[in-house]
């Protein structure tokens, strides 16, 4: 089967093919990051006429490259939500619209199952169940994942997701837009043990999670630097990596948690902060330690893309599974109310 996916949930429009049988065959992403730069974050009104503009030659661009004719696709796999309401409905309508054209199938992706799903275009493939940590610019969730579509909830973010405090602590030293590679970048430079951050919730039982005050804890570290004649590149490089190393200890402490909690050992690290090199290289040593087996998405699969929504939405057809054509966008979803795969 073979099936062309749609990601347009945010600033990204991707577009893929993945063949059940073959594997994935194309992948084109266009970024909108440049346009939204300017702004120091993402304008959901800009990124929506982009993506207007993008879909269509993309679509064409990606089916052209892989020598792929359109009467050749099986089915269609679209974002419907999370998300951006307005850059969702892009993609859902070009979707739908393409499908009721060929006269094929077509499926609305939780953006989330696309992450969490990504680490199985890999060579190696987690098997179920395991713990997945989900890390994302508008999402921190740890859930235990039986199969697809069974997810459980274990724990998630109170208030900031892990990417957004990455893109405030970017914002607030005034390093750009998207946040997390350029504090991780700056943090290379710093000297760890200058700062000690907290490591917020990690003596509360639970997994619940909470980056908000890591945040506030950021900003006024770097006021009194402000105010001590001490704002340097170098300040700002030794707060990056105080920051980066408590969020990172944070994740850890609370995976090892779940990993306890749920009698697991084997765990997935997915969402565009699963690209972290602190956040890998801390669960790493701590899956080493416990003998156990961790999984990412290749680097370019970490943030969003349509290779994951291609193959997640693949799945679901295959499981005979697919939307009515009235099927809408949903800005709001909650994982646990997939549909399972049997
Ligand atoms: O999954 P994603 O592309 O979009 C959402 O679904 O939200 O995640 C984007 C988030 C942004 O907050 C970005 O700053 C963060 O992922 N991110 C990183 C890194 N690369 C991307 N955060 C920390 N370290 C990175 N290397
Ligand atoms: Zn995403």
């Amino acid at each position: 089967m073979l099936v062309l996916g749609i990601e347009s949930s945010c600033d990204e429009t991707g577009i893929a093919l993945y063949d059940t049988d073959k594997g994935l065959i194309a992948d084109t992403l266009y970024t909108q990051v440049e346009l939204h730069a300017q702004y120091g974050g993402v304008v959901p009104e800009l990124a929506s006429r982009d993506h207007i503009r993008k879909l269509t030659p993309l679509i064409m661009q990606t089916l052209e490259e892989a020598n792929v004719q359109r009467n050749e696709l099986d089915g269609i796999a679209y974002t419907a939500g999370p998300g951006l309401i307005g850059a969702l409905l892009t993609g859902t309508s070009v979707a739908r619209s393409l499908a009721y054209a060929l006269d094929i199938p077509a499926v609305g992706v939780h953006h989330m199952e696309g992450h969490l799903l990504a680490p199985m275009l890999e060579a190696e493939q987690p098997e179920f169940p395991f713990i997945c940590l989900l890390i994302s610019g508008g999402h921190s969730m740890i859930i235990r994942v039986d199969g697809i579509g069974q997810y459980k909830l274990l724990g998630e973010t109170l208030d900031d997701a892990a990417g957004e405090a990455f893109d405030k602590t970017a914002k607030l030293l005034e390093l750009g837009y998207p946040g997390g590679p350029k504090v991780s970048n700056l943090a290379l430079k710093g000297t760890e043990g200058r700062y000690k951050f907290p490591r917020p919730m990690v003596d509360r039982p639970g997994l619940d999670m909470s980056f908000s005050g890591l945040k506030t804890y950021t900003r006024n570290t770097w006021l009194k630097a402000v105010s001590e004649d001490d704002a340097t590149d170098q300040t700002k490089a030794d707060i990056c990596r105080a920051f980066e190393i408590a969020v990172a200890d944070t994740l850890t402490i609370k995976c090892k948690r779940a990993l306890e909690q749920e009698g697991l050992n084997r765990i997935v690290v997915a969402g565009g902060v699963s690209a972290n090199r602190e956040i890998r290289a801390k669960l790493d040593a701590l899956m080493k330690k416990r003998r156990g087996e961790t999984f990412y998405p290749r680097l370019e699969f970490c943030t969003d893309n349509g290779a994951m929504i291609a193959y997640a939405g693949a799945q679901r057809l295959l499981a005979g599974q697919c939307n009515d054509l009235n099927f809408a966008a949903t800005p709001r979803w909650s994982l646990e109310d997939l549909i399972p795969i049997k």
